[in-house]
Order: structure tokens, then C-alpha cells, then sequence
């Protein structure tokens, strides 16, 4: 039945929405590279996931690591960073609990049993023990060493380790940043020795890996500081719009006929959406994760007939667009000044006069060369714009907020 209770949009933060579209790079990337690699223990990286709000970087690793719970992984939750709160505190927590769920403690030789007491002191007391001068190892040697206990713990299991650490463009303590790193590095690059088959003694990597998710700004605050390091250790993708094509095949299994929902009888309705609807949804969403979510509850709950028309869409969205507007703003009000001017003065030109040199005089400067480094972090870092010839938007949101009546359908 077609009603608020049974709607499976999802516009909200952190969830892993019912109705799931495109991301198939990454998730493969799980799949296919990163999971089969460090399980046989070979070197791979461990992934920074960037992106604008909304674009779906905690929904992406939730249901990477939603996947490997369900294949028997050992997983943290969703480590989220509050502003201003000890990166190892948490960290050392979560990985406490997998070491008590890996069993680690009832196996534990004296040297384990002290090693999970000093990872104790760290959930506790985090970053400050190494300032206080207390004795015994450093936080985040403590940690690296206990990852290495639990690496190998999953070994024995042929698990795989994952840790996901989310909002970490919060963690505006640089010593503390730093330390979380080197912890969750080192034991991403720690060799061991396993014995195979006739006794001879091979060397490999930890079946850990490691998602560090958050705002773009991250980006600067662990790629030009840690330098190389950090990109040895993590690869970083920024996430941006979904393309048009995902998001339709999204839609798909409402537009076929397929989506059931409960109805009031204990059995079973199908809700279907009529294919203008489905263009619809896509047309105003943008490419935007959140707002595509939006779109669809809205239009579910515009009526109750088991088939969503374009009408319930339009008349859905006309409740939304306050919200899809502050969407919009909250991704262009977080840009530098510089950025900001930059953007609108791309968007009050005509597409095919969107050029470095037009826009750089456009911002009053005398050549292109003055905003290089401003359209570059667009371009690279934020993923708002293309920078080609012209220079496009990436983010079509932000594009159409910009340069039209969006998200205005009258
Ligand atoms: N692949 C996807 N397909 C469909 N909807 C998605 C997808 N990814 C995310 N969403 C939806 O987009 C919204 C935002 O997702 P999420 O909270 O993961 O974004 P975020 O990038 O972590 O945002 P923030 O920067 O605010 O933390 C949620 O409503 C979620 O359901
Ligand atoms: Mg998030």
C-alpha cells in the first residue's frame, strides 16, 4: 500500500536508501580489488571517499561495509567524528570491540593481555596519554599494534577487517590527525609471516582496510601535510553527481511493475510509477543523491493510488523546494570566497563563453592564470565543475540554481 509508513525513500543522512542508485565503481572496487586483495594478502590501499554534502559518502561505506558484515567480515560501525573530539579514543573503541568479538582476549598470551590494557587506557583517556608522559607505548603505537593482533586473528579466519571512519574532515587537531594515520597506516603496510604448505615461512599484508569519509576540506588538511605518505597509504576519490542513466535504473523496478510494498491484508501491493513520473524525478533531482531521495518521497506521498504520476512528482516537489534550495546553498555558502565568485561568474555567462579568460576578466582579473589554482579545486577537489573547453558543470544542481528558475517548476 501506498502510504507514508511503506515509502522507501529515503532523504535523511546516513542510511543506506532502499531505493539505491549507480555508485557501481566503488562498490566494485570493493568487490573486485580491495577485498579479494588484502584477504590474499597483497598491498592495497586503504580509500579516502570525498565529495560535497549529500553525495553519498556514508551511504556508499555503509553499504560496503553492510556487505562484508553479511559475509562474515569483521566491521566497525560508522565511526562518525564529532568536531573537536580524540580521533583515537574512538578509533581505539571500536577496534576493542572487534577484538572481543575476533576472541582475542580468550587466546591471549601476557603480551596481547597488556597490549588490549593499554589500547583500554586509550579508549579512555586517547590523544592526552602520550602529553601526560605516562608510561608504556605511545596511543597509536598501542593501536597499530593491537590492529596487527587482530590482522592476524582474521587471517586464521580468512576475514577481512574493515574500519570506517566518517566525517573526518573533523578532526582539526593536527598532532592528533597525524597519530590516527600513522596507526591505521602502518598497519595497512605491516608485513607478516605466515607459514604455507611445506613449512616455508611467506610474508604478507594484513587482511585490514581502512574508509576514511568526509567533506573535501580533508583533503587539504591530510594531502599537503602528510604529503606523500598519505597517498602511498590511501587513495582518495571524490564522489559527485549520479549520472542520469543510474538514477533511471533506480526508478526501474517501479516503472516495470516490480516494487511491493505491504498492503493491509498481510499480503502484498504493488506500487508502480508511470515512466514521466520516473523522467521527472530525474529531471529536478539533479544528479543529487539526497535530493533524488527527496524527490521520490515527495512524490510518494502525494498520493495513495498504487501508480506515482508526474503530477504527484510536480506536486510532491513543490513541498521540497525550500529544502532543495538550502541544499544547493549549503554546498555553495561552504566555498572560499574566491571559489564562490568563481562560480557565479561562470554561471552568468552563456555555456559556450564559459572560458578560464572570459570568467578570470568576468572576476576582474587581467589573466586566466590568476584563477588557475581557485578553478582547479573545483574541478578536482570539489567535483562542481569540468574544467574543459569550456568549462562545464559537474554539479548540475548547482548549475541549475544558478542559472534558472530551479528548483521552481512554475
Ligand atoms: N547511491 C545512492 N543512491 C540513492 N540514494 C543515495 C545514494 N547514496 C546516498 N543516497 C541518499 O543521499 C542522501 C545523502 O547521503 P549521505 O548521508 O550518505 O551523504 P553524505 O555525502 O555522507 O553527506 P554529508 O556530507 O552530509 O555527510 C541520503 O538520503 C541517502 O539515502
Ligand atoms: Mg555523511
Amino acid at each position: 500500500m501506498r502510504t507514508p509508513l511503506t515509502n522507501p525513500f529515503q532523504p535523511g543522512s546516513d542510511v543506506v536508501p532502499d531505493v539505491w542508485a549507480g555508485r557501481v565503481e566503488q562498490l566494485s572496487d570493493w568487490r573486485d580489488v580491495v577485498r579479494p586483495r588484502r584477504r590474499a594478502g597483497l598491498y592495497e590501499r586503504g580509500r579516502t571517499i570525498l565529495g560535497e554534502p549529500g553525495t553519498g559518502k556514508s551511504s556508499l561505506v555503509r553499504r560496503i561495509a553492510r556487505d562484508a558484515a553479511r559475509s562474515g567480515d569483521w566491521v566497525t560501525p560508522q565511526l562518525r567524528m564529532p568536531s573537536g573530539a580524540d580521533p583515537l579514543k574512538l578509533v581505539a573503541s571500536a577496534v576493542l570491540r572487534l577484538a572481543d568479538h575476533a576472541g582475542l582476549r580468550a587466546t591471549a598470551t601476557q603480551r596481547v593481555l597488556q597490549l588490549l590494557d593499554r589500547v583500554e587506557q586509550v579508549a579512555v583517556s586517547g590523544f592526552s596519554l602520550s602529553l601526560r608522559g605516562a608510561d608504556g607505548t605511545e596511543p597509536f603505537t598501542a593501536l597499530y599494534e593491537l590492529l596487527v593482533e587482530l590482522g592476524r586473528a582474521a587471517i586464521d579466519q580468512d576475514v577481512v577487517v574493515v574500519i570506517h571512519i566518517d566525517e573526518v574532515q573533523n578532526i582539526a587537531d593536527e598532532a592528533a590527525l597525524s597519530q590516527l594515520l600513522i596507526a591505521l597506516g602502518d598497519a595497512l603496510t605491516h608485513e607478516t609471516e605466515v607459514s604455507a604448505p611445506g613449512g616455508v615461512l611467506l610474508k604478507r599484508f594484513l587482511p585490514i582496510t581502512v574508509y576514511l569519509t568526509g567533506l573535501p576540506d580533508f583533503e587539504d588538511m591530510a594531502g599537503s601535510r602528510k604529503g606523500a605518505t598519505f597517498a602511498r597509504r590511501f587513495r582518495t576519490t571524490t564522489l559527485t553527481a549520479l549520472d542520469e542513466g543510474d538514477l533511471r535504473e533506480a526508478l526501474q523496478p517501479f516503472v516495470m511493475n516490480e516494487w511491493d510494498t505491504p498492503d493491509d491484508q498481510g499480503g502484498l501491493e504493488t506500487v508502480r510509477m508511470e515512466p514521466e513520473a520516473a523522467d521527472a524525478v530525474v529531471a529536478l533531482c539533479c544528479g543529487e543523491p539526497f535530493l533524488f531521495q527527496l524527490a521520490g518521497e515527495r512524490a510518494w506521498n502525494a498520493g495513495s493510488a498504487p501508480a506515482i504520476t508526474e503530477r504527484d512528482v510536480l506536486a510532491g516537489w513543490r513541498g521540497a523546494e525550500g529544502e532543495a534550495s538550502a541544499h544547493v546553498e549549503r554546498i555553495l555558502n561552504r566555498l572560499p570566497a574566491r571559489e564562490h565568485e568563481f562560480v557565479n561568474a561562470m554561471a552568468d555567462l552563456p555555456a559556450p563563453e564559459r572560458t578560464a579568460t572570459t570568467i578570470a576578466s568576468r572576476m576582474g582579473m587581467s589573466s586566466a592564470t590568476q584563477i588557475g589554482p581557485t578553478s582547479q579545486r573545483l574541478d578536482t577537489v570539489r567535483g562542481i565543475i569540468t574544467r574543459g573547453k569550456p568549462y562545464t558543470f559537474r554539479n548540475r544542481a548547482v548549475e541549475a540554481y544558478l542559472t534558472t528558475d530551479w528548483p521552481s517548476t512554475r
